[in-house]
């Protein structure tokens, strides 16, 4: 299984603070996954234009099955993450977003900030996370069955 770990983040990308969100990613999802997952991880800063080729790449030329992005989900003015996802969708699957905003909204009530959608584009699957580690360890574990799931539909299985 290939999978893109997508680190969206002006400060990450410029070194002004660590990445702990890409290693957060690889962390959950290489524990629920029981085979080899070839990783391509990548920071870059919150410019919608960069991430719709990105995603674009990553889905048509390295065939990902995966692409999992965290940050560029709120409300802030950089925040692009969304837009650029949606522009690069084939179908959208507004459940994921949905399902993480609603069970960590018990938890956190700024969890409704995060706009994160999901969708498929070829035979590749994208999910947007927050930011935040912490935030990814809360929504992560959530959505794994409907991921494995949807991949094995992707396949045609
Ligand atoms: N979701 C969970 N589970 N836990 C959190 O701490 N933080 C929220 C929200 N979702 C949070 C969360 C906040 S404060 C913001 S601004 C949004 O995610 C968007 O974060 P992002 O712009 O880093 O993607």
């Amino acid at each position: 299984m290939k999978v893109a770990r997508l680190t969206l983040s002006d400060r990450a990308s410029k070194g002004i603070y660590e990445d702990r969100s890409g290693p957060e990613i690889e962390r959950i999802l290489g524990e629920a996954q029981a085979g080899e997952i070839e990783w391509l991880r990548i920071v870059m800063p919150d410019e919608r234009e960069e991430i719709e080729v990105l995603l674009k790449q990553l889905a048509d030329e390295d065939r990902c099955d995966l692409v999992v992005t965290t940050g560029g989900t709120g409300p802030s003015p950089r925040d692009v993450t969304p837009e650029a996802t949606r522009a690069v969708l084939e179908r959208e699957l507004p459940g994921f977003g949905e399902v993480m905003r609603m069970q960590s909204f018990a938890k956190v009530p700024t969890a409704i900030l995060s706009r994160s959608t999901a969708g498929t584009r070829g035979q590749t699957l994208i999910v947007n996370l927050p930011g935040n580690p912490k935030a990814i360890g809360e929504c992560l574990p959530l959505l794994l069955p409907a991921i494995a799931e949807c991949l094995k539909h992707l396949r045609g299985e």
